[in-house]
């Protein structure tokens, strides 16, 4: 798919490019591989956002590592005041006594990956670490939240594109862009 997609005209401006994206993944790929070297660790895709970084990422990871899934529900605003995340889809396997690697898309107030974190450690896990496309410190609710591997620090805008959604849509352009405000209006 390339710029002129109608996509892109619900777009205000593309926030990172495809090669920028390219790059950066590349990159977060050896340094997991040089930290992990005579490791295999599970590396698990929070589903839907990160499935794109997360398909993308593994292949640059040069180990003999696992991949697991997990969806987590939104309850919106309830979510974001209660800190409580329910899952959709679990893990298929252990995780006790594993090296496992959260790959998310993006975090925002971290209210989803402290509840992931906490889970995670509670079911034994022996390292814990988080791989983020997008960070949005502006946004951070959970005070010390500590994302190990950060592509892309970005400002608080609506993002779209490369896995992220509005109104699960969008989520199949190749470049990360910043919405319109015209497409969400007051959602
Ligand atoms: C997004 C993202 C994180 C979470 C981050 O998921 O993938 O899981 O929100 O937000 P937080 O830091 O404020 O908790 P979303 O609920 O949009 O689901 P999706 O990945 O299926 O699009």
């Amino acid at each position: 798919m390339n710029g002129e997609s109608k996509m892109y005209q619900d777009l205000d401006r593309i926030l990172v490019n495809r090669d920028e994206i390219r790059e950066k993944v590349k990159e977060l790929g050896k340094r997991i591989t040089e930290d992990y070297k005579g490791k295999s660790p599970v590396m698990v895709c929070i589903l839907k956002g990160a499935c794109m970084f997360f398909t993308d990422l593994i292949r640059e990871v040069d180990l003999p590592l696992s991949i697991d899934f997990m969806a987590i529900s939104s309850y919106g605003k309830a979510t974001k005041t209660s800190g409580v995340v329910r899952v959709l889809k679990d893990l298929d396997q252990d995780v006790l006594g594993k090296d496992v690697i959260i790959v998310e898309d993006i975090v925002d107030t971290g209210v989803t990956l402290s509840y992931l974190m906490e889970m995670l450690v509670h079911r034994g896990a022996a390292s814990l670490k988080v791989a983020a496309l997008l960070d949005k410190t502006a946004r951070r609710k959970v005070p010390d939240l500590k994302v190990d591997y950060v592509c892309f620090d970005i400002p608080d805008a609506f993002v779209v594109g490369y896995g992220l959604d509005f109104d699960q849509k969008y989520r199949n352009l190749p470049d990360i862009g910043v919405l319109s405000p015209k497409v969400y209006g007051d959602a």
